[in-house]
Protein backbone atom coordinates (compact mmCIF):
# COMPACT_ATOMS: atom_id res chain seq x y z
CA UNK A 1 0.00 0.00 0.00
CA UNK A 2 0.66 3.85 -0.43
CA UNK A 3 1.44 5.58 2.38
CA UNK A 4 0.02 8.68 2.28
CA UNK A 5 2.42 11.68 1.21
CA UNK A 6 1.84 13.58 4.67
CA UNK A 7 2.36 10.30 6.34
CA UNK A 8 5.58 9.99 8.99
CA UNK A 9 7.72 7.18 7.86
CA UNK A 10 10.46 7.30 10.75
CA UNK A 11 8.00 6.41 13.26
CA UNK A 12 5.28 3.63 14.81
CA UNK A 13 2.68 5.43 16.61
CA UNK A 14 1.78 2.92 19.16
CA UNK A 15 3.39 4.62 22.43
CA UNK A 16 4.33 1.31 24.38
CA UNK A 17 6.61 -0.16 21.24
CA UNK A 18 8.13 -3.68 22.80
CA UNK A 19 10.44 -6.05 20.81
CA UNK A 20 8.45 -6.27 18.13
CA UNK A 21 6.76 -2.48 18.10
CA UNK A 22 9.85 -0.54 16.40
CA UNK A 23 10.67 2.35 15.96
CA UNK A 24 12.01 3.90 13.14
CA UNK A 25 12.71 0.64 11.31
CA UNK A 26 11.80 0.52 7.63
CA UNK A 27 11.29 4.29 7.07
CA UNK A 28 13.03 6.47 4.92
CA UNK A 29 10.92 9.78 4.94
CA UNK A 30 11.62 12.58 7.56
CA UNK A 31 8.75 13.34 9.84
CA UNK A 32 7.27 16.59 9.64
CA UNK A 33 8.36 19.06 11.97
CA UNK A 34 5.32 20.78 14.14
CA UNK A 35 5.97 24.10 15.27
CA UNK A 36 7.45 23.27 18.89
CA UNK A 37 10.24 21.29 16.80
CA UNK A 38 8.17 17.82 17.00
CA UNK A 39 6.54 15.73 14.90
CA UNK A 40 3.25 16.66 13.34
CA UNK A 41 0.17 14.41 14.09
CA UNK A 42 -1.74 13.60 10.97
CA UNK A 43 -4.02 11.22 11.98
CA UNK A 44 -7.53 11.26 12.03
CA UNK A 45 -9.16 11.05 15.66
CA UNK A 46 -12.37 8.65 15.68
CA UNK A 47 -13.96 6.26 18.51
CA UNK A 48 -14.81 3.15 16.55
CA UNK A 49 -18.09 0.95 18.09
CA UNK A 50 -16.93 -2.10 17.67
CA UNK A 51 -19.78 -4.17 19.17
CA UNK A 52 -20.03 -7.29 17.47
CA UNK A 53 -17.58 -6.73 14.61
CA UNK A 54 -15.34 -9.02 13.60
CA UNK A 55 -11.33 -8.23 14.21
CA UNK A 56 -8.97 -9.98 13.59
CA UNK A 57 -5.24 -10.58 15.18
CA UNK A 58 -2.39 -11.74 13.19
CA UNK A 59 -0.21 -12.93 15.67
CA UNK A 60 -0.16 -14.03 19.64
CA UNK A 61 2.80 -12.26 21.22
CA UNK A 62 3.53 -9.83 24.25
CA UNK A 63 2.05 -6.92 21.53
CA UNK A 64 -1.26 -8.84 20.83
CA UNK A 65 -1.57 -9.69 24.91
CA UNK A 66 -1.60 -5.41 25.36
CA UNK A 67 -4.38 -5.19 22.56
CA UNK A 68 -6.78 -7.37 22.66
CA UNK A 69 -7.85 -6.89 26.23
CA UNK A 70 -9.33 -3.39 25.06
CA UNK A 71 -10.60 -4.46 22.16
CA UNK A 72 -12.54 -7.49 23.74
CA UNK A 73 -13.99 -4.80 26.33
CA UNK A 74 -15.18 -2.56 23.20
CA UNK A 75 -17.10 -6.06 22.74
CA UNK A 76 -15.42 -6.79 19.27
CA UNK A 77 -15.70 -10.27 18.38
CA UNK A 78 -12.11 -10.59 18.32
CA UNK A 79 -10.27 -13.76 16.04
CA UNK A 80 -6.61 -14.24 16.66
CA UNK A 81 -4.59 -16.16 13.79
CA UNK A 82 -0.96 -17.67 15.26
CA UNK A 83 0.69 -21.06 15.45
CA UNK A 84 1.71 -19.65 18.90
CA UNK A 85 0.52 -17.49 21.66
CA UNK A 86 1.64 -15.77 24.89
CA UNK A 87 0.32 -17.95 27.75
CA UNK A 88 -2.16 -14.33 28.78
CA UNK A 89 -3.53 -15.06 24.88
CA UNK A 90 -4.31 -19.09 25.02
CA UNK A 91 -6.08 -18.28 28.71
CA UNK A 92 -8.39 -15.31 26.70
CA UNK A 93 -9.10 -18.22 24.25
CA UNK A 94 -10.13 -20.41 26.82
CA UNK A 95 -12.05 -18.65 28.64
CA UNK A 96 -13.99 -18.12 25.38
CA UNK A 97 -12.98 -13.90 25.33
CA UNK A 98 -11.63 -14.81 21.73
CA UNK A 99 -11.57 -17.29 18.86
CA UNK A 100 -8.15 -18.06 18.46
CA UNK A 101 -7.57 -19.91 14.90
CA UNK A 102 -3.78 -22.12 15.79
CA UNK A 103 -2.00 -21.79 12.33
CA UNK A 104 -0.37 -18.99 10.25
CA UNK A 105 -1.89 -16.52 8.03
CA UNK A 106 -3.37 -17.22 4.96
CA UNK A 107 -5.13 -14.61 2.19
CA UNK A 108 -8.49 -14.72 2.97
CA UNK A 109 -8.55 -14.38 6.75
CA UNK A 110 -9.63 -10.78 6.76
CA UNK A 111 -13.08 -11.79 4.82
CA UNK A 112 -15.22 -10.08 6.70
CA UNK A 113 -13.17 -7.98 9.46
CA UNK A 114 -13.77 -4.18 10.16
CA UNK A 115 -10.58 -3.73 11.79
CA UNK A 116 -6.92 -5.74 11.62
CA UNK A 117 -4.22 -5.63 14.58
CA UNK A 118 -0.72 -6.72 12.33
CA UNK A 119 1.59 -8.10 15.24
CA UNK A 120 3.18 -11.53 13.56
CA UNK A 121 7.10 -12.03 14.20
CA UNK A 122 7.77 -11.71 10.89
CA UNK A 123 7.44 -8.73 8.76
CA UNK A 124 6.15 -10.10 5.81
CA UNK A 125 3.67 -11.95 7.20
CA UNK A 126 2.54 -8.28 8.62
CA UNK A 127 3.08 -6.53 5.07
CA UNK A 128 0.80 -9.47 3.25
CA UNK A 129 -2.20 -8.59 5.89
CA UNK A 130 -1.41 -4.87 5.54
CA UNK A 131 -1.89 -5.25 1.89
CA UNK A 132 -4.95 -7.78 2.22
CA UNK A 133 -6.95 -5.13 4.52
CA UNK A 134 -5.78 -1.70 2.36
CA UNK A 135 -7.76 -3.91 -1.07
CA UNK A 136 -10.56 -4.74 1.21
CA UNK A 137 -10.85 -1.05 2.71
CA UNK A 138 -10.20 -2.64 6.35
CA UNK A 139 -8.04 -0.29 8.76
CA UNK A 140 -4.91 -2.18 9.64
CA UNK A 141 -2.74 -1.54 12.44
CA UNK A 142 1.24 -2.36 11.58
CA UNK A 143 2.81 -3.02 14.76
CA UNK A 144 6.33 -3.62 13.41
CA UNK A 145 6.03 -0.42 11.23
CA UNK A 146 3.12 1.59 12.33
CA UNK A 147 4.00 4.00 8.96
CA UNK A 148 2.92 1.37 7.00
CA UNK A 149 -0.50 0.78 8.85
CA UNK A 150 -3.73 2.62 7.90
CA UNK A 151 -4.31 2.98 11.56
CA UNK A 152 -2.50 3.22 14.91
CA UNK A 153 -3.22 2.91 18.49
CA UNK A 154 -3.22 6.01 20.80
CA UNK A 155 -1.79 5.48 24.17
CA UNK A 156 -4.85 5.32 26.27
CA UNK A 157 -6.07 5.39 29.76
CA UNK A 158 -10.14 4.92 31.61
CA UNK A 159 -10.80 7.17 33.91
CA UNK A 160 -14.18 7.25 35.61
CA UNK A 161 -16.14 6.53 32.52
CA UNK A 162 -13.70 8.35 30.63
CA UNK A 163 -11.42 7.12 27.63
CA UNK A 164 -8.57 9.33 26.56
CA UNK A 165 -6.40 8.87 23.61
CA UNK A 166 -3.05 10.88 22.65
CA UNK A 167 -0.95 10.24 19.56
CA UNK A 168 2.50 12.30 19.26
CA UNK A 169 3.60 11.04 15.27
CA UNK A 170 5.15 7.85 16.75
CA UNK A 171 7.01 9.38 19.47
CA UNK A 172 5.57 7.28 22.31
CA UNK A 173 7.46 8.41 25.24
CA UNK A 174 5.94 11.59 24.55
CA UNK A 175 2.13 10.11 24.27
CA UNK A 176 2.66 8.00 26.60
CA UNK A 177 3.60 10.89 29.32
CA UNK A 178 1.22 13.09 28.35
CA UNK A 179 -1.53 10.69 28.62
CA UNK A 180 0.10 10.41 32.24
CA UNK A 181 -0.24 13.94 33.16
CA UNK A 182 -3.44 14.06 32.08
CA UNK A 183 -4.89 11.17 34.02
CA UNK A 184 -2.88 12.37 37.03
CA UNK A 185 -4.49 16.04 36.88
CA UNK A 186 -8.18 14.57 36.67
CA UNK A 187 -7.36 12.19 39.61
CA UNK A 188 -5.88 15.03 41.33
CA UNK A 189 -8.61 17.54 40.43
CA UNK A 190 -6.08 19.66 38.92
CA UNK A 191 -8.67 18.78 35.71
CA UNK A 192 -11.93 19.23 36.36
CA UNK A 193 -13.91 16.91 34.52
CA UNK A 194 -17.54 17.46 35.78
CA UNK A 195 -19.06 20.92 35.56
CA UNK A 196 -22.16 19.56 37.73
CA UNK A 197 -21.45 19.25 41.52
CA UNK A 198 -21.80 15.69 42.66
CA UNK A 199 -24.52 14.12 43.98
CA UNK A 200 -25.42 14.58 47.96
CA UNK A 201 -24.67 10.68 49.22
CA UNK A 202 -21.62 9.08 51.25
CA UNK A 203 -18.70 7.03 50.03
CA UNK A 204 -17.01 5.11 52.36
CA UNK A 205 -13.12 5.17 50.80
CA UNK A 206 -10.56 2.60 52.09
CA UNK A 207 -7.39 5.19 52.50
CA UNK A 208 -4.70 2.31 52.24
CA UNK A 209 -2.42 1.92 55.04
CA UNK A 210 -0.89 4.76 55.61
CA UNK A 211 1.50 5.93 52.72
CA UNK A 212 -0.96 8.52 50.34
CA UNK A 213 -0.11 6.87 47.54
CA UNK A 214 -1.68 3.42 48.42
CA UNK A 215 -5.13 4.80 48.05
CA UNK A 216 -7.06 3.69 45.07
CA UNK A 217 -7.50 5.53 41.85
CA UNK A 218 -11.42 5.74 42.26
CA UNK A 219 -10.63 6.50 46.73
CA UNK A 220 -8.54 9.58 45.19
CA UNK A 221 -11.18 10.77 42.72
CA UNK A 222 -14.42 10.70 45.09
CA UNK A 223 -12.06 12.43 47.58
CA UNK A 224 -11.30 15.06 45.03
CA UNK A 225 -14.90 15.61 44.83
CA UNK A 226 -16.19 15.85 47.99
CA UNK A 227 -17.73 18.33 50.00
CA UNK A 228 -17.09 16.85 53.32
CA UNK A 229 -14.38 14.92 54.70
CA UNK A 230 -14.98 12.89 57.56
CA UNK A 231 -11.54 11.01 58.63
CA UNK A 232 -10.36 8.38 61.13
CA UNK A 233 -6.75 8.83 62.78
CA UNK A 234 -5.57 5.50 60.64
CA UNK A 235 -6.77 7.40 57.35
CA UNK A 236 -3.81 8.71 55.10
CA UNK A 237 -3.47 12.55 56.57
CA UNK A 238 -1.38 13.73 53.98
CA UNK A 239 -4.30 13.33 51.45
CA UNK A 240 -6.25 16.30 53.60
CA UNK A 241 -3.67 18.77 52.17
CA UNK A 242 -4.87 17.84 48.53
CA UNK A 243 -8.28 19.10 49.63
CA UNK A 244 -9.62 22.59 48.20
CA UNK A 245 -9.89 25.42 51.45
CA UNK A 246 -14.00 24.92 50.59
CA UNK A 247 -14.11 21.46 52.07
CA UNK A 248 -14.89 20.35 55.49
CA UNK A 249 -13.16 18.21 56.88
CA UNK A 250 -14.15 16.07 60.33
CA UNK A 251 -11.70 14.43 62.71
CA UNK A 252 -13.98 11.75 64.04
CA UNK A 253 -11.33 10.42 66.14
CA UNK A 254 -11.41 13.82 68.21
CA UNK A 255 -15.10 13.22 68.30
CA UNK A 256 -15.78 12.80 72.16
CA UNK A 257 -17.89 9.94 74.04
CA UNK A 258 -16.91 6.11 74.12
CA UNK A 259 -16.19 4.09 71.31
CA UNK A 260 -20.16 3.34 71.00
CA UNK A 261 -21.41 6.43 71.14
CA UNK A 262 -18.84 7.44 69.14
CA UNK A 263 -19.76 5.42 65.93
CA UNK A 264 -23.53 7.30 66.55
CA UNK A 265 -22.37 10.35 65.93
CA UNK A 266 -20.24 9.90 62.86
CA UNK A 267 -23.40 7.95 61.45
CA UNK A 268 -25.25 10.79 62.29
CA UNK A 269 -22.72 13.33 60.75
CA UNK A 270 -22.94 11.25 57.86
CA UNK A 271 -26.77 11.36 57.60
CA UNK A 272 -26.87 15.18 58.41
CA UNK A 273 -24.10 16.28 55.44
CA UNK A 274 -25.91 13.79 53.20
CA UNK A 275 -29.89 15.18 53.65
CA UNK A 276 -28.08 18.72 53.32
CA UNK A 277 -27.21 18.39 49.95
CA UNK A 278 -23.33 17.73 50.47
CA UNK A 279 -21.24 14.89 48.49
CA UNK A 280 -19.48 12.82 52.18
CA UNK A 281 -16.79 11.05 51.44
CA UNK A 282 -15.97 8.94 54.84
CA UNK A 283 -12.10 8.50 54.40
CA UNK A 284 -11.10 5.13 56.85
CA UNK A 285 -7.49 3.38 57.35
CA UNK A 286 -7.07 0.40 55.56
CA UNK A 287 -10.14 -1.39 53.78
CA UNK A 288 -13.77 -0.22 54.99
CA UNK A 289 -14.91 -3.27 55.82
CA UNK A 290 -12.01 -5.05 57.72
CA UNK A 291 -12.26 -4.23 61.07
CA UNK A 292 -13.39 -0.79 60.20
CA UNK A 293 -16.72 -0.29 61.13
CA UNK A 294 -17.79 0.41 57.52
CA UNK A 295 -20.73 -1.62 57.34
CA UNK A 296 -22.49 -0.53 60.13
CA UNK A 297 -22.00 3.16 58.31
CA UNK A 298 -23.60 1.67 55.19
CA UNK A 299 -26.39 0.15 57.07
CA UNK A 300 -26.79 3.33 58.64
CA UNK A 301 -27.14 5.45 55.55
CA UNK A 302 -29.41 2.96 53.87
CA UNK A 303 -32.05 2.66 56.62
CA UNK A 304 -31.76 6.70 56.72
CA UNK A 305 -32.44 6.96 52.94
CA UNK A 306 -29.16 8.31 51.98
CA UNK A 307 -27.40 6.84 48.76
CA UNK A 308 -23.96 5.45 49.77
CA UNK A 309 -21.33 3.44 47.83
CA UNK A 310 -18.03 2.17 49.67
CA UNK A 311 -14.68 2.07 47.46
CA UNK A 312 -12.53 -1.10 48.73
CA UNK A 313 -8.62 -0.33 50.10
CA UNK A 314 -5.98 -1.92 50.54
CA UNK A 315 -5.54 -3.23 54.15
CA UNK A 316 -3.02 -2.71 56.60
CA UNK A 317 -3.44 -6.67 57.47
CA UNK A 318 -1.59 -7.70 54.30
CA UNK A 319 0.22 -3.99 53.07
CA UNK A 320 2.16 -3.58 56.61
CA UNK A 321 3.77 -7.23 56.51
CA UNK A 322 4.29 -7.01 53.02
CA UNK A 323 6.24 -3.47 53.61
CA UNK A 324 8.62 -5.58 55.62
CA UNK A 325 9.28 -8.40 53.57
CA UNK A 326 6.89 -10.54 55.14
CA UNK A 327 4.30 -12.35 52.86
CA UNK A 328 1.34 -13.93 54.44
CA UNK A 329 1.22 -16.93 51.94
CA UNK A 330 4.25 -18.23 50.27
CA UNK A 331 4.82 -21.98 48.31
CA UNK A 332 5.40 -24.36 50.42
CA UNK A 333 5.29 -22.66 54.12
CA UNK A 334 1.51 -21.47 54.40
CA UNK A 335 -1.27 -22.21 52.59
CA UNK A 336 -4.06 -20.01 54.82
CA UNK A 337 -3.69 -16.93 56.58
CA UNK A 338 -6.36 -16.13 59.04
CA UNK A 339 -6.89 -12.53 60.48
CA UNK A 340 -7.53 -11.64 63.95
CA UNK A 341 -9.27 -8.90 65.73
CA UNK A 342 -7.49 -8.37 69.34
CA UNK A 343 -9.60 -5.23 70.59
CA UNK A 344 -10.89 -8.11 73.42
CA UNK A 345 -9.10 -10.33 75.11
CA UNK A 346 -8.89 -13.85 74.54
CA UNK A 347 -11.09 -14.85 77.18
CA UNK A 348 -13.58 -12.33 77.29
CA UNK A 349 -17.11 -13.18 76.55
CA UNK A 350 -17.32 -10.50 73.74
CA UNK A 351 -14.59 -12.47 71.94
CA UNK A 352 -15.92 -14.04 68.81
CA UNK A 353 -12.47 -15.67 67.83
CA UNK A 354 -11.35 -19.96 68.60
CA UNK A 355 -8.28 -19.09 69.71
CA UNK A 356 -7.43 -23.14 70.61
CA UNK A 357 -8.13 -23.92 67.02
CA UNK A 358 -6.09 -20.73 66.48
CA UNK A 359 -3.34 -22.41 68.74
CA UNK A 360 -3.50 -25.68 66.22
CA UNK A 361 -3.40 -23.62 63.22
CA UNK A 362 -0.19 -24.23 61.09
CA UNK A 363 -0.85 -21.23 58.67
CA UNK A 364 -0.36 -17.78 59.53
CA UNK A 365 -2.33 -15.21 61.88
CA UNK A 366 -2.31 -11.76 61.68
CA UNK A 367 -3.14 -10.24 64.60
CA UNK A 368 -4.61 -6.87 64.58
CA UNK A 369 -5.40 -4.34 67.44
CA UNK A 370 -2.96 -7.39 69.48
CA UNK A 371 -0.53 -5.37 70.98
CA UNK A 372 -1.70 -4.28 74.41
CA UNK A 373 -2.79 -7.72 75.28
CA UNK A 374 -0.25 -9.64 73.52
CA UNK A 375 0.84 -11.50 76.44
CA UNK A 376 -2.40 -12.88 76.48
CA UNK A 377 -2.99 -13.79 72.71
CA UNK A 378 0.63 -15.74 72.77
CA UNK A 379 -0.29 -17.48 76.00
CA UNK A 380 -3.54 -19.03 74.51
CA UNK A 381 -1.91 -19.88 71.23
CA UNK A 382 0.57 -21.85 73.22
CA UNK A 383 -1.53 -22.90 75.27
CA UNK A 384 -3.44 -24.87 72.52
CA UNK A 385 -0.32 -26.25 70.54
CA UNK A 386 1.62 -23.22 68.68
CA UNK A 387 5.46 -23.96 68.90
CA UNK A 388 6.33 -20.75 71.35
CA UNK A 389 9.30 -20.67 69.06
CA UNK A 390 7.39 -20.21 66.11
CA UNK A 391 8.74 -17.04 64.36
CA UNK A 392 6.72 -13.19 64.91
CA UNK A 393 7.13 -10.20 63.15
CA UNK A 394 5.18 -7.07 64.60
CA UNK A 395 5.37 -4.31 61.77
CA UNK A 396 4.38 -0.93 63.54
CA UNK A 397 2.97 2.32 61.46
CA UNK A 398 3.62 -0.13 58.12
CA UNK A 399 4.26 1.87 54.59
CA UNK A 400 4.55 5.36 56.38
CA UNK A 401 7.95 6.66 56.67
CA UNK A 402 7.57 5.46 60.67
CA UNK A 403 7.46 2.13 59.79
CA UNK A 404 9.35 -0.35 62.07
CA UNK A 405 10.27 -3.99 61.96
CA UNK A 406 10.67 -6.40 65.26
CA UNK A 407 11.51 -9.82 64.52
CA UNK A 408 11.27 -12.46 67.40
CA UNK A 409 9.58 -15.47 68.78
CA UNK A 410 5.78 -16.17 69.97
CA UNK A 411 7.68 -17.44 73.78
CA UNK A 412 9.49 -14.12 73.41
CA UNK A 413 7.10 -11.53 71.45
CA UNK A 414 4.94 -10.32 74.91
CA UNK A 415 8.76 -9.10 76.20
CA UNK A 416 10.49 -8.11 72.87
CA UNK A 417 7.01 -5.60 72.34
CA UNK A 418 7.43 -4.00 75.73
CA UNK A 419 11.03 -3.37 75.30
CA UNK A 420 10.81 -1.78 71.91
CA UNK A 421 8.04 0.37 73.00
CA UNK A 422 6.22 -1.42 70.36
CA UNK A 423 3.03 1.57 69.77
CA UNK A 424 -0.03 1.11 68.27
CA UNK A 425 -0.80 0.65 65.22
CA UNK A 426 0.61 -2.49 64.02
CA UNK A 427 0.03 -6.00 63.03
CA UNK A 428 1.84 -8.93 64.77
CA UNK A 429 2.50 -11.86 62.13
CA UNK A 430 3.05 -15.53 63.81
CA UNK A 431 4.13 -17.87 61.28
CA UNK A 432 7.11 -19.11 59.60
CA UNK A 433 6.48 -16.46 57.19
CA UNK A 434 7.50 -14.15 59.30
CA UNK A 435 11.14 -15.01 58.90
CA UNK A 436 11.49 -14.98 55.35
CA UNK A 437 13.04 -11.81 54.65
CA UNK A 438 16.47 -12.23 53.48
CA UNK A 439 19.28 -10.99 55.90
CA UNK A 440 20.46 -8.10 53.95
CA UNK A 441 16.98 -6.86 53.74
CA UNK A 442 16.18 -6.65 58.10
C1 LIG B 1 -9.53 -0.59 63.68
S1 LIG B 1 -8.35 -1.50 62.80
C2 LIG B 1 -8.58 -0.87 61.19
C3 LIG B 1 -8.02 -1.74 60.12
C4 LIG B 1 -8.20 -1.15 58.75
N1 LIG B 1 -9.58 -1.11 58.39
C5 LIG B 1 -7.41 -1.90 57.69
O1 LIG B 1 -8.02 -2.56 56.83
O2 LIG B 1 -6.20 -1.81 57.69
C6 LIG B 1 -6.87 -0.76 63.34
C7 LIG B 1 -5.69 -1.71 63.34
O3 LIG B 1 -5.20 -1.87 62.03
C8 LIG B 1 -3.83 -2.09 62.08
N2 LIG B 1 -3.16 -1.02 61.31
C9 LIG B 1 -3.74 0.00 60.69
N3 LIG B 1 -2.83 0.71 60.00
C10 LIG B 1 -1.65 0.13 60.21
C11 LIG B 1 -0.33 0.37 59.76
N4 LIG B 1 -0.03 1.37 58.93
N5 LIG B 1 0.66 -0.46 60.16
C12 LIG B 1 0.39 -1.49 60.96
N6 LIG B 1 -0.84 -1.78 61.41
C13 LIG B 1 -1.84 -0.99 61.04
C14 LIG B 1 -3.41 -2.07 63.54
O4 LIG B 1 -3.47 -3.39 64.03
C15 LIG B 1 -4.51 -1.23 64.12
O5 LIG B 1 -4.64 -1.47 65.50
Amino acid sequence: MQPSHKKPRNVSSTPDATTTEKRGEAGSGEAEQGEAGSVTEHHYFAGLDLTGKRVVVVGAGTVAQRRVPRLINSGARVEVIAPEATPAVEAMADAGELTWHRRTYAAGDLTGAWYVVACATGSEVNAAVAAEAEENRIFCVRADDASRGTAVTPAVAQHGGLLLGVLAGGEHRRSAAVRDALVEALRTGVVDECSEPPAAGVALVGGGPGDPDLITVRGRQLLGRADVVITDRLAPRELLEELGPHVEVVDASKIPYGRAANQDVINSLLIEHAKAGKFVVRLKGGDPYLFGRGFEELLACVEAGVAVTAVPGITSAFAAPSAADVPVTHRGVAHEVVVVSGHVGPHDEQSLVDWPALGRLRGTIVLMMGVKRIAEFAAVLTEHGRDPKSPVAVVQEGTTRNQKTLRTTLGEVAEAIREADVKPPAVIVIGPVADLAPESRR
